[in-house]
């Protein structure tokens, strides 16, 4: 067994061993919230396989149950219902919306509520979520007449809403986040009028497949198809959905298998939205050994099994502002592979990684230095120096859950053993983590 329980959050970080097996990654995080939400005001029953049985989807469910939506219990391996309320069905709640650790439940129930006309609503999170910024949310919703008032001139949670009867409109905004898109999105279903949302760059598309499959009234187009405009008034129809893999997750194991030597991982039935797969491009550069097997298209997403083997002299990378949409949460444990590349890497543009549950750029960079790491942190990025020795240290996660799983896998390649606190951050996107990595190290 490699890895000890100190205590319930503190674990023993076992160094040394490699990566190998197969491992079927948890269902896709976007896609698990996005099934819940527009299955809650469809029409008719909505079934979700393979959504991500993990803190942030149900923080989702537990919301959209306060307002009436009939969900079944989420648990690994069942099937969840959801019965539709339709598109205006959805109840003011008698209690404040818990968001727990999820700024997606937040940003996009956010847009879900705006247009409730006469209903009011409360929504609150945890310690993280309650410092992240909301306004990028409430600003462009403002436009279409929303009323959301919070702390910090709006920005912050507790956050309440005042349902409005909402008007369409143009909508740039001025940063790539699916989070904001998808608001927006939702909002538009019930306002007066069409609307569009043009991004300054492509963020994930999760919500434009699901919501046209759904049945809205959604085009695509403009330059680099980056306009997107929804006609309210069509109602959404319930949909059997399928959730892969989330690449996310997998790209722990990816990064693992690439720098650990001896590993050899298959990650099975991986999400391959090419608005996601920003990892692999940089796995190519780093010219990592990797394979793409099975890709087939399920539930009008591209899914494959990912195969990736050991090989030394992996070369240095750069990432710049364009890429960082593909690969938004990737970033950690892309720092953590550069520690092991032949050279130094740049990371830049990164500056939404400051936003995110934690810092991301400066909780890296702090807790990696701990295992002697040479890395330097610049506004929007950090630069790395690949020089492949690193020693065991008293971790934190910060309760950050990518941080928690990125710093386990640098600690697989430390001289010797490690401790990680608040370990327990990882059941926020994958529960089983850490029961993968026990299994998956030997
Ligand atoms: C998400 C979008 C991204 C990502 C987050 C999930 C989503 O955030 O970091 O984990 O499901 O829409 P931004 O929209 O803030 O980039």
């Amino acid at each position: 067994m490699s890895l000890t329980s100190i205590n319930t959050s503190t674990r023993k970080l076992k160094a040394g061993g490699r990566i190998s097996g197969i491992v079927r990654v948890p269902g896709d995080k976007s896609i698990s919230h996005r099934a819940l939400l527009f299955g809650a005001i469809a029409e008719g029953e909505t079934t979700i396989e393979g959504l991500l049985p993990a803190e942030d989807p149900i923080s989702t469910a537990s919301c959209l149950r306060l307002m009436g939506v009939r969900i079944s219990p989420i648990s690994q391996g069942e099937v969840v219902h959801v019965e539709g309320v339709g598109l205006e069905g959805l109840e003011e709640p008698k209690e404040v919306l818990n968001c727990g650790n999820s700024g997606t439940t937040m940003r996009l129930i956010l847009g879900l509520l705006v247009g409730r006309q006469g209903k009011h609503f409360v929504l609150t999170g945890d310690k993280s979520l309650s410092k992240r910024p909301m306004q990028r949310v409430g600003q462009p919703l403002k436009l279409m007449g929303a009323q959301v008032r919070g702390r910090a001139n709006g920005n912050l949670a507790p956050l309440s809403v005042y349902g409005q009867q909402l008007r369409g409109a143009v909508i740039g905004t001025p940063i790539a986040s699916a989070q904001v898109k998808s608001a927006i999105l939702l909002a538009a279903l019930t306002a007066e009028g069409p609307t569009t949302v043009i991004e300054p760059a492509h963020s994930r598309d999760h919500s434009e497949r699901m919501l046209k499959a759904f049945g809205a009234n959604l085009h695509i187009g403009g330059e680099m198809g980056r306009h997107i405009n929804v006609m309210p008034g069509a109602n959404l129809k319930s949909q059997k959905i399928v959730v892969p893999g989330d690449i996310s997750s997998a790209a722990f194991w990816l990064v693992a298998a690439a720098i650990t030597p001896g590993s050899q991982i298959t990650v099975k039935n991986v999400g391959l939205n090419p608005t996601r797969t920003g990892v692999l491009e940089v796995m190519k550069e780093m010219e990592v050994d990797f394979e793409i097997l099975n890709k087939q298209d399920i539930a009008g997403e591209p899914v494959g099994d990912i195969k990736v083997t050991y090989g030394n002299q992996l070369k240095p990378f750069k990432i710049d502002a364009e890429i960082i949409p593909r690969l938004v949460d990737e970033v950690p444990i892309l720092t953590v592979a550069a520690l092991f590349c032949n050279g130094d890497s740049q990371i830049s543009g990164a500056s939404e990684l400051r936003v995110k549950e934690t810092d991301r750029l400066a909780v890296m960079a702090r807790q990696l230095k701990l295992m002697g790491a040479n890395i330097e942190e610049h506004s929007d990025g950090l630069t790395i120096h690949g020089d492949n020795s690193l020693r065991g240290a008293s971790l934190d996660s910060e309760t950050d859950h990518r941080v928690a799983m990125s710093l386990a896998i640098a600690a697989l390649l430390a001289k010797d053993d490690s401790k990680l606190a608040r370990s327990e951050a990882a059941a926020v996107s994958y529960p089983d983590f850490w029961n993968d990595l026990e299994r998956l190290q030997n």
